[in-house]
């Protein structure tokens, strides 16, 4: 079982550290970068920065818990719930639950494989979001707008730090 405090400690440590790792954090021009401040084999805890106009397709996260908190800008999120049983017509319809634009620290936490979302960030500026997935995962689903998995994509990081 996974401590709560230890995960709340390690990101209590990565949030005093911010003003080490932030700075080194990669940059691209367009899209948004992974990268990797802690990681055990319960959980990891990651930054995400976003650059304006980056956007992911709609996911889930495997089979991992996920927790996230706005730490700089804003995104736009639209959460979504992947139902266990076909409907009436037989179809699996993927139900929009919600739409957000998270701020400084605002966030969300999946907690099943049919918890799904998509997140943007809309604005001019950069953004910054922390993440905790527990356990870590390697692969996750990506999804069309009517709950199709349409492909599994491979959970990369573009940096270690590992603090
Ligand atoms: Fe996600």
């Amino acid at each position: 079982m996974i401590a709560e405090l230890d995960i709340k400690r390690i990101i209590a440590d990565r949030l005093v550290s911010r003003s080490d790792w932030e700075r080194m954090l990669p940059r691209k021009k367009i899209g948004y970068t992974r990268s990797r401040l802690y990681a055990c084999d319960a959980f990891e805890v990651l930054a995400l920065m976003w650059f304006p106009g980056a956007a992911t397709p709609i996911h889930d996260h495997g089979d991992s818990y996920c927790a996230t908190q706005v730490l700089a800008g804003e995104l736009h999120v639209a959460r979504y719930l992947l139902p266990e049983a076909a409907n009436d017509e037989g179809n699996i319809v993927l139900q929009l639950v919600g739409r957000s634009v998270q701020h400084v620290g605002e966030g969300d936490a999946l907690e099943s494989v049919r918890d799904l979302h998509s997140v943007a960030n809309q604005s001019t500026s950069e953004a910054l979001s922390i993440h905790v997935y527990a356990p870590r995962y390697t692969e996750f689903g990506i999804y069309d707008a009517s709950g199709v998995r349409v492909a599994t994509a491979t959970a990369r990081y573009d940096a270690v730090f590992d603090f």
